[in-house]
């Protein structure tokens, strides 16, 4: 089916247009201001709904154009089903206008530096790349480091011929 491109169904650039502007909480003077990220994912952390795990995580990204978009775990009765956090902040980067992640901090519920699982190592992969920054354990590594060799689009372009 064609998709409509009638008032009705506006287009991806006319939701960037209606975006309101978010406040800059991430990044002071083009530098990423960790600290605020991670208070933003404490925040998330703590509307986390984990009944099952009692695992409460949050994160919070940084986005080129100095929006920030956070998340918070939300788990189901069907174990499986369950959200990530990071499902939701890419989520949200999407419904408020997309654009790339550069700084992202996850946290679980001390608070501090989290790894983001296999799985969300690869969503921050499509919507950051090799460069978006991740504050872990060990301190602030670029995406490259954290999920080496990773499969992405270039690899589809390339089995395409
Ligand atoms: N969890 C996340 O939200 N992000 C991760 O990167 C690791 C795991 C959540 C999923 C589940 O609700 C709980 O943590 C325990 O695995």
């Amino acid at each position: 089916m064609t998709p409509a491109s009638d008032d009705t169904h506006p287009t991806t650039d006319s939701y960037a247009v209606e975006r309101a502007a978010p406040p800059s909480v991430g990044s002071v003077g083009g530098q990423v201001d960790w600290e605020s990220l991670r208070l933003r994912a404490v925040e998330l952390m703590q509307r986390a709904y984990a009944p099952y795990s009692r695992f409460r995580v949050g994160v919070a990204g940084l986005v080129e154009d100095g929006r920030v978009v956070s998340g918070c775990n939300v788990e189901n009765a069907a174990y499986g089903v369950a959200l990530c956090a990071e499902c939701g902040m890419v989520s949200e980067l999407h419904a408020s206008g997309g654009g790339r992640l550069t700084a992202v901090f996850c946290v679980g519920g001390d608070g501090q530096a989290l790894m983001p699982c296999g799985r969300c190592r690869q969503l921050l992969w499509e919507n950051g790349g090799p460069e978006c920054l991740l504050m872990t354990p060990e301190g602030v590594l670029p995406m490259s480091a954290v999920l080496p060799q990773a499969f992405g689009a270039e690899d589809l372009r390339h089995a395409e011929g």
